[in-house]
């Protein structure tokens, strides 16, 4: 019987002293198409939520932009007040207009307006983690930096990071706060953030990989990589976010789904325990893409 249990994927400390489970959980898919407005099944999104500490998974992602304010008052709503160590981490810096619509915003009074929302909206004193969504390229970084560590100085959240940057952008944000994660796209078949990864990796800082599902397909296509999958008895995305937990210890994945079932499969995934030699071969197919 296969164990349901993000605890199975190890652990990993966010700024050293917020320890979570590594299989976390994306809450941008229980929002409408486009990511706009409420999910069409309001009550299977928050079936979806309360499940999630049932099976240990006590790391959930969203931003204030997902729905825009949708994803965090539904988690309010289904989890808050948050038992079992849960954290929360959000992200600011995005405004939108409407279904797939977004818009880059990243001066300090937005920033800060964003995060004093989103605590209103989570229902909570602190937000334990709080990420800039993009850097705005009409805004100075280094005045998006010093907003995000006077957030910290203000006490209105207690860790920051950055999300879709390059090591040069993580370097300068460390001058003004300590960078606690990362969030870029990267899977079992898109590699173009190994970089970031690595130096995440060097300086104990979490790395969550976005779209962390779409490396399945490619599994799915080539013959070694089934082999694979048929041994562990497991799917092509599964086997994709296997793949994520064992290249690195900082990697933090947080597959998203609007099912409780597709819930259920992707936690399943902290299980499968891939050898060095899977790992290899697998390595070496991602890698060609
Ligand atoms: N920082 C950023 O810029 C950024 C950008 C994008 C996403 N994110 C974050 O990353 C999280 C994950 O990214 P993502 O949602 O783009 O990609 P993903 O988690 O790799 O894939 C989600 C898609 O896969 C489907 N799915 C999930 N589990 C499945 C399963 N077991 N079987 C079949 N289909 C399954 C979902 O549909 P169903 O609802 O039908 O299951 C959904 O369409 C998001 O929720 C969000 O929190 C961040």
């Amino acid at each position: 019987m296969t164990v349901l249990d993000a605890a199975l994927a190890g652990t990993f400390s966010i700024g050293g002293d917020l320890t979570i489970n590594r299989l976390g959980f994306g809450a941008m898919r229980i929002t409408g198409p486009g990511i706009w407005g409420p999910p069409d099944d309001v009550e299977g999104a928050k079936a979806v939520l309360r499940r999630l500490p049932e099976l240990n998974v006590n790391f959930v992602d969203t931003a204030e932009s997902y729905g825009p304010f949708v994803s965090e008052e539904l988690i309010a709503q289904a989890l808050a007040p948050y038992g079992k160590g849960t954290i929360v981490g959000t992200k600011g810096g995005l405004t939108r207009t409407g279904p797939g619509e977004w818009h880059h915003v990243g001066r300090p009074e937005f920033l800060r307006q964003g995060a004093v929302l989103s605590r209103q909206r989570l229902k909570v004193d602190v937000i334990d983690l709080w990420q800039l969504h993009r850097i705005d390229k009409q805004t100075p970084r280094q005045a998006q930096f010093e907003a995000v560590a006077q957030l910290k100085m203000d006490g209105i959240i207690r860790h920051a990071g950055l999300s879709n940057v390059s090591v040069d952008d993580i370097k300068e944000a460390q001058k003004y706060f300590d960078v606690t994660t990362v969030q870029n796209l990267y899977n079992f078949a898109n590699r173009d953030s190994e970089d970031v990864l690595e130096y995440c990796a060097a300086n104990g800082i979490g790395f969550i990989p976005w779209f962390p599902l779409a490396g399945g397909e490619l599994v799915e296509g080539h013959a070694d990589a089934r082999a694979i999958t048929e041994k562990h008895k497991a799917s092509p995305s599964q086997i994709a976010l296997a793949w994520l937990l064992k290249r690195s210890p900082v990697i933090l994945p947080i597959p998203g789904t609007s099912k409780v079932k597709h819930l259920e499969d992707n936690v399943a995934a902290a299980g499968i325990e891939l050898s060095d030699a899977d790992f290899a071969t697998l390595d070496q197919i991602g890698k060609k893409g």
